[in-house]
This record gives C-alpha cells, structure tokens and sequence, in this order.
C-alpha cells in the first residue's frame, strides 16, 4: 500500500487545500476546512478499456454527429417521467435529494419495482428485510428487480457485472465507499471518488445511475457543490412532513426544462400520482368564506388552480404584522402599498397573513391578483363569488398587467367549472365561444368595483 496522503476540504464547497486554514477562499465560509485521508487512485475500478477498445474522440461536424434520438426509459410513472422531461436517458446520472423521511426511498422503491426493466436497488441504509417490508405496502410481486444492500463501490461494480442491470439506483451516495480513498462515508473526497466511478461506470455502459442524496439543514444536497455539476440532473424532492402531498422539481437537467413539477399523494401503500392537481389544491366548501380566492397559475407547462387566503385584522400591537407562507413576503408589501396608495385602502394599522393553500410555493406573478382579490375580501368581510378565479400580475401603479399563456389558464379554469375568469385587458386573447365569462380588467379600481 502506499504512503498515507492526507488532504484538506472546505465541507461547504469542496474546494482542496494542501494545508488547514480558517477561512475557504473559494467560499468564505468559516471553520468548514477538514482533513481527509486519501490515496490517489493507480487506476478507477471501473474496469479501464483496454487500448484496443479505448475510445478516442475525434472533433466532428454538427452535421456528422449521429442524431438519432437517444430512447429514454419511461419509468411508467406520469409525474417522474414529466420531470425528467420524458423519462432516463441512458447513461445519466440523476440525483435525488430532499429532507430525511420526505419519502425517496418510497419514491425510487416504488419506481424500481414497476420498471420493466432488469434493475439494481442498492442500499447502504436499510438491510434486504426492512426493504422487502418497504416493497410489500407497494407492490410486492415484480421479478425484475433486485435488492443489495451493499457500500462498498468494488462489490457493488462486480455484482454489477454479474447481473447487467438496466438501471442502478444508489441509496444513498452518502454511505457509499470507495476503496481507494481512505476518509469516512460521507466525507466529501469519497462522495467525490465514488460519484465519479459511478459516472465512469454511466457512460462507459450506457445505463442510468439514479442516486439519493441527502440534505443538509439548509436545503443543500450534502456533500460539495461539485457534486451537482458532475451529474446530470438534480431533483428535488420535497414537501411539508405534515402534509400528504410532495413535490418533485427539477433543479438542473441537461435533457429537459426545469419547470416541470411532479405532485405526490403519500398514502398507506406508497406515493401516488397527482394528474390533476388542481381538484386537490382547492377545497371544497359548502359555504363561501370571506378572505379566499383562486388563481389560474402554471407550473412548468402544465395550468393549476391554486387557493389564496388572506386575513386582515386591526394590529393589536403596534408594529402590524405581515407573513406570507407560499408567497414572497417582499411582494405582499408591494401589493398592500399599491392597495394603499391607489385604492385608498388604510391597511398600514392592520395586520395581514397570507397563506397558499396545500403547502406549496409560488414564484408566478399572475397570482398578484387573486392576492389582492383575497386581502380585499377579508378586509372588507365579503366572500367573493366561489367560482370566480383570476391571472394577472399587478403593477406598481395599479394597473393589472398581463400574463402569459393566459389562454392555457383560461381553459383551466374553464374545465374545472369556473364561471368567470378575471384577467388584465391587455391580454391578447383570440378564445371564441368560452363557456366562462372572460372579465377584463385594467386598473385595480376596476376590481374593487366588482368585489366591494
Ligand atoms: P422514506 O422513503 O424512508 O424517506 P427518505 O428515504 O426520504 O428518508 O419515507 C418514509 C416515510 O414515508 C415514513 O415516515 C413513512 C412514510 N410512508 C408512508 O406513509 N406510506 C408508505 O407506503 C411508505 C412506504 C412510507
Ligand atoms: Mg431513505
């Protein structure tokens, strides 16, 4: 063996330093410099092409490149397949992370064992019992899917070769390790090494890698950033522990657009897919309340109606208060001082909460409406009509101002039975025989007309 070589990482980004200091220069984080014992690889075990098979890249012409589509592996799951932007491209990584107990082992567990396809779930976290009581809540008969509860990327490679998968999913990239390097599970030189013995092992066979990797307190995929360059695609899965429902999103992906969102019911027997979100988003109730309204969002491609509740009371303290959950705080501020100043609403003296409905997160401008629509009602006690909804975006000087694709929200709105939508008059909008009533509005006058 040869000699011990220890090195020294930032914990935050990954960046290597031949000696301990205070401070990252790459990041500027504080005390995340730690020593790691490594030992540089002779050769990756990833069996090495020998010279004959070596393959070495020769520039080509656009032209020349073979263009035939790479088929993807549709996973049979709706929601995954969206987010991936039509299923794995073979020889991709693909990382998934979110918080402990969000569900994705349930997630990937459940995907394995409907994939028609020879599969390898590895885990380095739970033994082939504690899986196998996992998979019978899912669906326990499928023959194509095997289960190795291994850590060691060696044995996992040879046990690969034994079986030729289809696909290799790793649970977790954490507790993985490599023999070649010498530091803990965990520590960013092994996370390092093994990721990219998994690359190798990727794209020298063609077959798709999913690993599962954790987070940390802050939202971040544990390990160093490099860890989200090397892959090909990070996805995040999340959602409030207390709610049923979870969120896929793309954060990077080299084969599809990152809008794409993937909603998740956990249930007694696994995760199931939400196809149309929007029945679920809004609730039903037998009487209308003051302080709600609907917005006609999109996420990615796809329309979905959201629910808006606000609620204005007077101060009882001083400083009124302002949270926002689902909603940019900065943005609420904005909305209730164009409230203020251009529809002399008094609202400094009171205290507003906004909440979006179902534990999700909007960044779409074209629910600014449907806010204002909800602090309205509740200042003012009123329960707007219950089939009523709205898009558009509110501007600074009170003027309702465009959306885009508001033709897609309008058929939305029109399918889940809506009677009026309510939108900004500059919309160019060529729907003819609707059977909703198309409001258009200009200024945010026109709305407190309708509501007040
Ligand atoms: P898990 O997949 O272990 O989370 P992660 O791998 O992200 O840490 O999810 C565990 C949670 O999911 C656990 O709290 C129980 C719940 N669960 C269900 O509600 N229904 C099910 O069918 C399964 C398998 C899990
Ligand atoms: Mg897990």
């Amino acid at each position: 063996m040869a000699k011990v070589k220890t090195t020294f990482f930032c914990q935050s980004c990954g960046t290597q330093y031949s000696k301990w200091q205070g401070q990252c220069t790459a990041c500027k984080e504080w005390n995340t410099i730690v020593e790691e014992v490594i030992q540089k690889p002779e050769k990756n075990d990833w069996k090495t092409p020998t010279n004959t098979q070596k393959r070495v890249s020769k520039p080509l012409t656009i032209k020349e490149i073979d263009s035939s589509k790479e088929a993807r592996l549709d996973t049979l799951d709706a929601e995954f397949n969206r987010v991936l932007g039509g299923g794995i491209v073979p020889g991709s990584l693909t990382l998934l992370g979110g918080e402990p107990g969000i569900g994705k082992s349930t997630l990937l567990l459940q995907i394995s064992l409907k994939l028609p396809y020879k599969t390898l779930y590895v885990s380095g976290e739970e033994s082939q019992k504690q899986i196998k009581m996992r998979a019978e809540r899912i669906n326990p008969d499928n023959e194509s899917c095997y289960i190795l509860t291994e850590t060691k990327t060696q044995n996992i490679f040879k046990q690969i070769e034994a079986l030729e998968p289809d696909i290799v999913i790793i649970d977790s990239i954490q507790t993985l390790h490599s023999d070649y390097i010498e530091s803990s599970s965990g520590s960013i030189s092994q996370i390092k090494e093994c990721t990219t013995e998994l690359i190798k092992f990727a794209k020298e066979t063609n077959t798709p890698v999913v690993l599962i990797g954790h987070i940390t307190k802050d939202g971040n995929i544990a390990g160093p950033k490099i860890l989200e360059h090397m892959v090909d695609t990070v996805l995040q899965f999340e959602g409030d522990r207390n709610h049923v429902f979870r969120i896929l999103r793309a954060q990077k992906n080299r084969f599809g657009s990152t809008h794409e969102l993937g909603i998740y019911e956990m249930q007694g027997s696994g995760l199931r897919e939400v196809s149309n979100p929007s029945e679920i988003l809004i609730s039903k109730k037998d009487e209308e309340l003051s302080g709600n309204a609907i917005a006609a969002t999109l996420e990615g491609m796809r329309p979905l109606m959201i629910e808006v509740q606000a609620l204005v009371s007077t101060a009882v303290y001083g400083t009124p208060q302002r949270s926002a959950t689902g909603f940019n705080a900065k943005r609420l501020n904005m909305l209730l001082a164009v409230l203020e100043k251009r529809a002399g609403f008094r609202l400094g003296a009171k205290d507003v909460f906004l909440n979006i409905t179902g534990g999700i997160n909007v960044d779409d401008p074209a629910i600014d409406l449907a806010v204002v629509a909800a602090i309205l009602s509740s200042n003012e006690d009123e329960a707007l009509q219950a089939n009523y909804c709205f898009a558009a975006e509110v501007g600074l000087s009170g003027e309702i101002r465009p959306v885009q694709r508001v033709e897609q929200r309008i058929l939305e709105a029109e399918k889940l039975g809506f009677s009026a939508i309510f939108v900004s008059k500059y919309n160019k909008i060529s729907l003819k025989d609707t059977s909703i009533k198309i409001q258009l509005i200009s200024k945010i006058e026109d709305l407190v007309n309708f509501i007040v």
